[in-house]
């Protein structure tokens, strides 16, 4: 592999410099982030998961008005009310953005009217069943997410095995999802197959991002054992959709018993506020700069590449970081050649 194919075809499909795509994090990334991303070269995403349409319609504009590259909106269907989602769908294809996100089970009404709008389709999934879902929906991209992955995990494999099953599997280009954090791992995605890394905990982890700086601590102090998998935050989702989070009180009271968790039989409690909004124990709302409140009895969503994260930069900083870190894991990878082919 040479440096050049470092900037794949996927580069070309979507209109961006570098194949490092920022995760459309709910709450956490807002224009800020998202414009800051495509500005750099990568791709930048908005995380708009059950956000009012007005605010969609705001974020949008606040990409635009920041930077002229292409940037898409993330939903997530099966998450979220049916009319709210037209309606969310209605903003985001009435402003003619160049490119949706999903996530979670495929909902293929979704995936058509983004299609026929003219949208390119980006999905995300964490199984080879859900990957032929999306492509037989009519998904451009595929986003494999392997368990490692902080936030919602949607499958249980790992993306070292998950990424080449797909890939193999599929003519679409497919990106990886999960502990994807350096040029390292950038290098190795497109060894296994991917044209491209898709990105959360890196890019919580800089200083656009709309995370409280509380959440952005404990992601820079944290390793990968310091996660565990749970569906103990499991309001405003269905039953048994388990996120990664950085341990905390409630996980560590749970001991063992991680699965489980159903929404309704969990005590509703006030712990915070956001903007007004009450933020209820066991919620999946992660602390944002906006909370105040109880942040420790929160969330704090990550993957296991925080252990490869322990600074906290612009996120153009960490773009070119890993592109630098790949181009130097490219070089490795030719000395290594090189000395193969002496006597
Ligand atoms: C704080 C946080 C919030 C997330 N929210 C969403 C979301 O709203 N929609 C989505 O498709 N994925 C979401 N994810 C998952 C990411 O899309 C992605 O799968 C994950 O970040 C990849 O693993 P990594 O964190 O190790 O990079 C979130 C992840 C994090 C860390």
């Amino acid at each position: 592999m040479s440096r050049g194919q470092l900037r794949t075809p996927l580069c070309e499909l979507l209109g961006c410099e570098v194949p490092i795509l920022q995760a459309g994090m709910g709450g956490v990334a807002r224009a800020e982030l998202a414009a800051a991303v495509a500005g750099a070269g990568g791709f930048g995403m908005l995380g708009m998961v059950r956000e009012p349409p007005e605010l969609i319609a705001r974020e949008i504009d606040a990409v635009r008005a920041r930077t002229d590259r292409p940037f898409a909106v993330n939903l997530i269907p099966a998450a979220t009310d049916p009319a709210l989602l037209a309606a969310e769908l209605d903003t985001c294809l009435a402003a003619r953005v160049p490119a949706m996100c999903f996530f979670w089970d495929v909902v293929p009404e979704a995936v058509a009217r983004a299609r026929d709008a003219g949208c390119l389709v980006l999905h995300q999934v964490g199984t080879l069943e859900a990957a032929q879902a999306a492509e037989t929906a009519g998904a451009d991209v595929l986003i494999v997410q392997g368990v490692e992955a902080g936030g919602h995990v949607h499958g249980r494999a790992g993306a070292l095995v998950l990424v080449e099953e797909v890939a193999r599997a599929t003519a679409l280009p497919v990106v990886a999802s999960g502990g994807f954090a350096s040029g390292a791992s950038l290098v190795a995605a497109l060894a296994l197959g991917a044209q491209g890394i898709h990105c959360g905990t890196a890019f919580l982890a800089t200083r656009e991002s709309f995370a409280h700086d509380h959440h952005k601590r404990r992601v820079l102090a944290a390793r990968a054992e310091d996660t565990v998998l749970t569906d103990l935050f499991s309001l405003n989702w269905p039953p048994g959709a388990p996120v990664r989070v950085i341990r905390n009180a409630l996980t560590d009271a749970i001991g063992g018993t991680l699965f489980g968790h159903h929404p309704e039989a969990l005590p509703p409690e006030v712990i915070a506020e956001d903007d007004g909004r009450p933020i209820l124990r066991y919620s999946t709302d992660s602390p944002l700069r906006t909370t105040t409140g109880d942040l420790d009895a929160m969330p704090a969503f990550a993957g296991h590449s925080a252990t490869l994260i322990d600074d906290l930069p612009t996120a153009a900083e960490r773009i070119a970081a890993i592109m630098a870190e790949a181009e130097a894991a490219l070089a490795r990878l030719d000395a290594l050649g090189g000395r193969d082919e002496r006597p």
